[in-house]
């Protein structure tokens, strides 16, 4: 068993030389391919690095950009990291059908975050109430050397309330605190203050003399933001005359074309199996301008999912509708981002990506991103109701096959004629190819 200690200890040559004596020997990958991804300016590495830990290289991802969005009457060009072949082109060509439809408008609904203490305390539920009334004031207060900056820049903590949920567990109460942070994620912001509201409970209840002995000890389980942040919220839409959506590449007339969506996003708002799918294509787009931000994907994914299923059953992010003949197709989604501080002002290519979007503040940047999630939701949608989606998949996928097979310029255009026609598939690719090579 390969089994290691101190192995955080080492240095990054010395961890390469680890995994390639132990794991990967006799594998492609050599210790000098493993340190060809490394940057080759040495202090920018450094901060890549430093971001985690145990790092050895990096893994690369593309970096690709949605130009012409159209966006509350100003064009932006969108940052996009995400592997996938077809979700830029899909939100480029939503993106493109929309700029002559009055684009897409978005606006920002609340900017609340939340975080909670879970503590346990063994009594009576209303003396607790009764306590926490008196000193809350001075909890609070208590926690203003903290929040002073943030206030300074109109945030802070803007309420905390204790809850009773000992129906889910015996002495379980919480305080519930809702946040400002302006154009911070806020993530260490909410947490130092929940710690030392915790604290400062702890003591308050220690020294109560009006609880019973046993009543002073209050158990802190944890003090942490939740990333259920349902009032950091944004709707994004389109919306224009069904005889607008006239275009050649739909097939199909415009008022069939608005009821097939329409039909497909009402199935998305009532199938759960659908819906998952419907949105995971809208976080193809989201998580891919999230990603090229440097904020945090996985919470604004965990987000989006607890809120898509809000009302018990798990629904689309998006809705469509058809009104005295207005075709209208929007989101509302929670997007808890920032656009200073952490990842977002450290990693070089996030810093391209604010600077490429115009230095937004958090709350254009959540418009924007609801935007293209719903441009991309939009495009994945009319392909489905049109083309059907592997047109456009097939497409990219033909080009990764012959990436894969290291194909030249010469065979990459036969490729693309022969299969304009043909099944693409891995095998039949390969033996097109094959064929040529042999052939030559
Ligand atoms: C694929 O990554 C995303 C789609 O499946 C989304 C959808 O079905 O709406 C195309």
């Amino acid at each position: 068993m390969n089994i290691i200690s101190g192995f955080s200890k080492l240095t990054k040559l010395e961890k390469i030389n680890y995994l390639v004596e132990n794991f990967l020997e006799g594998s492609r990958f050599s210790k000098e391919k493993i340190k060809s991804f490394w940057h080759d300016n040495a202090l920018e590495q450094k901060v890549f690095d430093d971001f985690s830990e145990n790092t050895i290289t990096n893994f690369y991802a593309p970096y690709g950009v949605v130009p012409n969005f159209l966006l509350n009457g100003k064009i932006h060009c969108i940052p996009m990291v995400i592997e996938e072949s077809s979700v830029v082109a899909a939100s480029a060509k939503a993106a493109k059908f929309w700029l002559d439809r009055g684009g897409f408008k978005a606006s920002v609904v609340s900017t609340i975050k939340v975080g909670q203490v879970h503590f346990i305390w063994k009594g009576e539920s209303a003396q607790l109430y009764s306590f926490f009334n008196e000193v809350k004031s001075e909890l609070i207060e208590s926690v203003s050397p903290l929040v002073q900056n943030m206030k300074k820049r109109g945030g802070g903590l803007l309420s905390l309330e204790l809850k009773d949920c000992t129906d889910l567990e015996e002495g379980y109460y919480q305080f519930h605190g809702e946040f400002e942070t302006c154009d911070a994620m806020g993530a260490n912001f909410i947490n130092s203050v929940l710690e030392a509201i915790g604290k400062k409970w702890q003591e308050f209840i220690s020294l109560n003399n009006s609880f019973e002995q046993e009543q002073r000890d209050v158990q802190i389980v944890m003090c942490i933001l939740s990333n259920y942040t349902p009032k950091c919220l944004v709707k994004a839409w389109v919306e224009c005359d069904i005889n607008e959506l006239n275009d050649s590449g739909l097939g199909m007339e415009p008022s069939e074309f608005a009821n097939k969506f329409a039909r497909a996003v009402r199935i998305a708002q009532k199938d759960v199996g659908r819906a998952v799918t419907h949105n995971k294509g809208i976080f193809n787009g989201i998580d891919a301008v999230v990603l090229a931000t440097g904020n945090d994907f996985r919470a604004i994914e965990a987000c989006g999912h607890a809120y898509a299923a809000r009302d018990g059953q798990y629904r689309s992010l998006s809705n469509c509708s058809i009104e005295n003949g207005k075709f209208k197709f929007e989101i509302e989604i929670p997007l808890a981002l920032g656009t200073v501080g952490g990842l977002t002002s450290l990693h070089p290519m996030s810093k391209i990506s604010l600077d490429m979007l115009g230095n937004p503040n958090a709350r254009e940047l959540m418009m924007i991103t609801a935007a293209l999630g719903l441009a991309q939701n939009f495009g994945a949608v009319r392909s489905l109701v049109t083309t059907g989606i592997q047109k456009g998949h097939m497409k990219m996928h033909l080009m990764n096959i012959l990436n894969h097979l290291e194909a030249n310029d010469q065979e990459r255009e036969l490729a693309r004629k022969e299969f304009e026609t043909q099944v693409i598939s891995f095998n039949s690719v390969r033996d097109f190819i094959a064929g040529l090579r042999n052939y030559q």
